[in-house]
């Protein structure tokens, strides 16, 4: 019997694109008091297909409002078959999105940078004419990844960060380097920071994508999202690095994965007004193919989290400004709890030895607190999915928005993954903790 996808795994309190298709977000960006987040995004079916930018705003960081697109192909440019992911710069005052310019596919595909120039509301983006403004890889690399630009201005000059991997031998992920006085003209500076297929029994990919670089003094966090073509989907994982940048190279030390689950990927930083170093990552879909083709949504932004970097620790927690998605009181759950819609918050200490459940005819999913925290995910699709992570205290936040579970540590290491609850009404087993509904319409549709 054909599946339809089921409207209560649409999430309500996560950006998703209009319709359609979504994947990474692009550019997150605080510009006169306003936050400006852009996506991946593919109007024409449920499905990845030549990307446009997407666009929303926020002044709280909860709210959203949908804008038109920032970008799309254009039939005729050097991004003819999609407009990739990049950032959002301010040069000389003017907001400019560094892309990816895409035209061809598979091993024909040129991957280059570009730029599109920003009204003083970000809602209108002129393309470039000098586009592309990097037409390819470096010959002497040989690898045709070349991709994801991520750009910063260290005081002398604009440094270009693209993410690559080396063609032959073990085939492993690297960061490029270019830099520039104008932030138009840019010269290649090589090899900005590699990593070996796999660090500690973790496969790191055989590219990587989307560079992020965040400042912490003299330190700096380096997040890298690592690909494996032939891996199913979803893609690998994304990663911390921690290090300096010495003679225009990256040296660091390896922190591990950002997110302990299955479902987050292609993270984007930004800086928020107070200093704080702001995560949004693209929570992926884990359908099958023929369901994920009724569905009307695919794809959703993780929400936004707080990424810090304290005592050499890398930590990520949801920001603060969350806690207004609490709809009403919140229930006490010292006996079990019916929620008629899978939109909640459950928030406390998970004691030692004990479990958590959330279920839904076939569907749960189960925590327990032990030496580790141990989660597992059922649902008709995926069977069941285990998974483990730090945290000493048992202190938890687990958000549940449609099929998006995002669970939190007070430690800091985050879980993102899909349940695809049989029925929208869930039954709530969590001795000890309280829970909250989700606000309805915080993304205007
Ligand atoms: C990461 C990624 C990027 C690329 C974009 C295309 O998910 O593969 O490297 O720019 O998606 O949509």
């Amino acid at each position: 019997m054909k599946q339809n996808a089921a409207p209560h795994w649409q999430p309500r309190c996560h950006l998703t694109a209009e319709r359609n298709w979504m994947n990474d977000p692009n550019g997150p960006v605080l510009r006169d008091g306003v936050y400006h987040l852009f996506f991946q995004s593919n109007p024409e079916e449920p499905f990845w297909g030549p990307p446009h930018w997407g666009h929303a705003s926020s002044t709280d960081l909860v709210h959203w409002t949908r804008r038109p697109d920032a970008l799309a192909p254009d039939g005729t440019g050097p991004d003819a078959d999609g407009c990739w992911s990049g950032c959002v710069a301010d040069v000389d005052g003017r907001a400019a999105i560094y892309y990816t310019g895409v035209v061809g596919y598979d091993e024909e595909r040129v991957e280059s940078v570009c730029r599109a120039w920003g009204s003083t509301d970000l809602l209108k983006w002129e393309k470039d004419d000098d586009n592309p403004l990097v037409a390819g890889p470096p010959p002497s690399l040989g690898s045709g990844y070349h991709r994801d630009p991520f750009l910063w201005h260290d005081g002398d000059k604009w440094q270009m960060l693209l993410a690559g991997g080396t063609p032959t031998g073990e085939k492993h992920g690297q960061i490029l380097r270019y830099e520039s006085d104008d932030a138009a003209a840019w010269t290649y500076r090589g090899v900005f920071f590699e990593g070996p297929r796999e660090i500690d029994g973790l496969d790191l990919g055989e590219h990587w994508e989307c560079p992020q670089l965040a400042f912490f003094g003299d330190r700096a966090v380096l997040i890298l999202s690592c690909q494996d073509p032939l891996a199913e989907r979803p893609l690998l994982r994304s990663v911390a690095f921690t290090g300096t940048i010495t003679d225009g190279g990256f040296e660091g030390d390896f922190q591990g994965v950002l997110d302990f689950g299955d479902a987050c990927y292609a993270p984007a930083l930004t800086t928020g007004a107070d200093g704080r170093v702001l995560l949004w990552g693209w929570a992926q879909e884990r359908l099958p193919r023929d369901v994920q083709a009724t569905a009307s949504k695919a794809g959703a932004l993780a929400l936004p989290r707080e990424l810090t970097y304290e005592d050499g620790t890398v930590a990520t927690a949801p920001v603060s400004e969350l806690a207004a998605l609490r709809a009403g009181d919140a229930r006490d759950l010292a006996s079990e709890l019916t929620f008629d819609h899978p939109a909640l918050e459950i928030a406390g200490t998970l004691t030692e030895g004990r479990e958590w459940g959330v279920a839904s005819g076939d569907s749960s999913l189960t925590i327990r607190s032990g030496p580790v925290l141990s989660v597992r995910a059922v649902d008709e699709f995926g069977g069941a999915r285990d998974f483990a992570l730090p945290s000493r205290s048992g202190e938890l936040r687990i958000l549940i928005d449609g099929s998006l579970v995002e669970l939190h540590t007070a430690e800091g290491s985050p879980l993102t993954t899909r349940v695809y609850w049989s029925e929208p009404e869930l039954r709530v087993t969590a001795s000890g903790a309280r829970a909250w509904s989700l606000a309805e319409g915080v993304v205007e549709d």
